[in-house]
């Protein structure tokens, strides 16, 4: 009897977009799922939040551009994702870029230019984080690399990389290269990690304590390198080596000077001097050079605090906060149930994620309605009596579309009657008009107007009993001359009226 079903589709959200550029244009927010491969570039409009997520494998070759405020994000932090591997010509970040791979699988970025402007981060369990940029790799914003598992290996050009602005290592890698700029490099969770001084060096680094790393300063020292070390604490020592100097060489050919008001220590080892600007407070006695190459610095009475180039960056904390987990989740479908005759009509709007013609995910709506098929009464008669009238009234029924529940073509049952009377019998009669009596004969009829249909009736004077009676008024002077007339028939007498100036004469005729 419910026989269902009807399915109605309508796509509600489609997404026709020109396509003018000639790389993954990220033009509106979208996050593609699933492993991916982009050939051609990518480039993310401000304000706009761009992504990757649930891959096991995302690929980008060619030119990234991201736009200032706008966000691309390839993997979640926390969630495991796969291996990320992204050759770049050119990098260019003014606003948000994070890579976040959460097992044991590689990051590899790599290219030839890397400018951050904005916010740049990585954070990874993986066993391999390669960053690699081989002509430019400058920092002007936020860096930081996190990963849990201390493989990172990180290289700029000969040239050396710039860092004016902050750059995190959190488990640091075990090497870093040849930084210029008035930036900072704070350490997070090292143990040995070595920096070669034989290339220019001039950067801050600010270790983030409790565990010290152990810098291994490497390869003979420039002159001319500023190399700023701060984060000394009150209840760590701090040491670091340095490794350029004859094997097996005797300890008492290790010296150091350190100036109480510039904060410099310099460090002489046979054939070359270390220069270190550790900051003032120290007490040199706690200074100690008893293993070859080493120097041990120890604790401060009063912490040093964080330089003003060395400001925390906010999306570097470690309990999680990592600003990728505001993907658009797919919406659940819903579903309407609304009342319909015997049964009832059931809505169930469900979602999905397609790619639409500007090469991005869009989600799409589908509804689809369930709706049972419905019963037309057959036609009935009843007939009933009013004012001596029989009346028959016949009831029908038909389909006429409707809109409910956004649909625009649901039949809904529409109701026709009409009423058929049963006439009564034709009947004479007589009348009496200005004295005189006409018989004839009355009968009904159905008619209608615009409204409505009713019966009418009508009567027909019998012609046969027609007379003319001609009542004349005298007229004293001979032939009248009617200036008007006027003429009326009132139920079946006709009655004409001529004027004259003078007097009026009345004509009546008897049908
Ligand atoms: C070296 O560092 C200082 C202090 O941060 C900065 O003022 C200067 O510009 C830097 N020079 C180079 C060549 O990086
Ligand atoms: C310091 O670095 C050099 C060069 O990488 C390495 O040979 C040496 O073993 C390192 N020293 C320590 C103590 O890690
Ligand atoms: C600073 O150094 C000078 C010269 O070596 C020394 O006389 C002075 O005691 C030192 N001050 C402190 C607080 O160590
Ligand atoms: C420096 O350290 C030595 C040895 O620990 C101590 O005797 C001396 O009082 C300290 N000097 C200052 C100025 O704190
Ligand atoms: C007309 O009326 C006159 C007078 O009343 C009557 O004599 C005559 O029969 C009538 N003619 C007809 C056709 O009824
Ligand atoms: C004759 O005319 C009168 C007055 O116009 C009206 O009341 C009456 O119903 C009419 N008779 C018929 C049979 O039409």
């Amino acid at each position: 009897m419910f026989d269902y079903m009807l399915i109605h589709r309508k796509l509600l959200l489609l997404l026709f977009i020109v396509q003018l550029g000639i790389c993954l244009n990220f033009d509106r927010s979208a996050i593609f799922s699933g492993s991916q491969t982009v050939d051609d570039g990518i480039t993310v409009a401000s304000g706009v939040e761009a992504g990757f997520e649930a891959f096991e494998l995302v690929t980008i070759n060619g030119d990234i551009s991201i736009a200032d405020s706008g966000q691309l994000c390839v993997g979640q932090y926390g969630v495991s994702g796969n291996s990320i591997d992204i050759t770049s010509g050119t990098l260019i970040n003014n606003g948000n870029m994070f890579l976040s791979d959460w097992t044991d699988n590689t990051v590899s970025l790599t290219g030839e230019n890397f400018y951050n402007y904005g916010t740049f981060g990585i954070s990874s369990s993986a066993t391999h984080i390669t960053f690699l940029f081989s002509t430019n790799l400058v920092n002007d914003g936020n860096m930081f690399i996190w990963n849990n598992d201390a493989h990172t290996e990180f290289e700029g050009p000969e040239s050396g990389a710039i860092n004016n602005g902050v750059i995190t290592f959190d488990l640091c890698p075990p090497q870093i290269p040849s930084f210029l700029g008035s930036g900072c490099i704070r350490l997070k969770y090292a143990d040995y990690m070595s920096i070669d001084v034989s290339s220019p060096f001039n950067q801050t680094l600010n270790v983030i304590n409790p565990f010290t790393p152990k810098l291994n300063f490497t390869g003979s020292p420039l002159p001319n390198n500023n190399i700023v070390l701060r984060g000394f604490e009150t209840d760590y020592p701090w040491q670091f080596i340095t490794d350029y100097y004859p094997e097996a060489t005797d300890v008492e050919l290790f010296s150091y000077t350190y100036n109480n008001i510039t904060g410099i220590l310099n460090y002489m080892a046979p054939g070359s001097t270390y220069t270190f600007d550790i900051g003032t407070g120290f007490n040199e006695s706690t200074i100690d050079l008893g293993t070859p190459g080493m120097i041990l610095v120890g604790p401060l009475t009063v912490k040093q605090e964080a330089p003003t180039n060395c400001p925390a960056n906010p999306y570097d904390n470690t309990n999680g906060i990592f600003p990728c987990d505001d993907f658009f989740p797919i919406p659940s479908a819903t579903t309407k149930i609304a009342p319909y005759y015997q049964d009832s009509i059931t809505e169930i709007i469900s979602y999905y994620s397609t790619i639409a013609s500007d090469r991005l995910p869009t989600t799409v709506a589908i509804t689809t309605y369930y709706i049972p098929s419905i019963n037309v009464p057959p036609v009935y008669t009843t007939t009933f009596r009013y004012a001596a009238t029989t009346f028959t009234e016949v009831i029908s029924y038909y389909t006429a579309p409707g809109t409910y529940m956004g649909l625009t073509n649901l039949p809904f049952i529409r109701t026709t009657s009409s009423k058929l009377t049963v006439f009564p019998s034709p009947y004479a009669t007589t009348l009496t008009t200005d004295s005189m009596t006409v018989s004839g004969v009355v009968s009904f009829y159905i008619s209608s107007d615009i409204s409505k249909s009713f019966t009418a009736s009508t009567t027909s004077f019998f012609t046969e009993t027609k007379n003319v009676t001609t009542t004349v008024t005298e007229y004293p002077m001979g032939t009248i001359y009617p200036t008007s007339w006027f003429s009326k028939l009132i139920n079946g007498t006709s009655t004409t009226t001529y004027s004259t100036s003078i007097e009026t004469y009345v004509v009546k005729t008897h049908s």
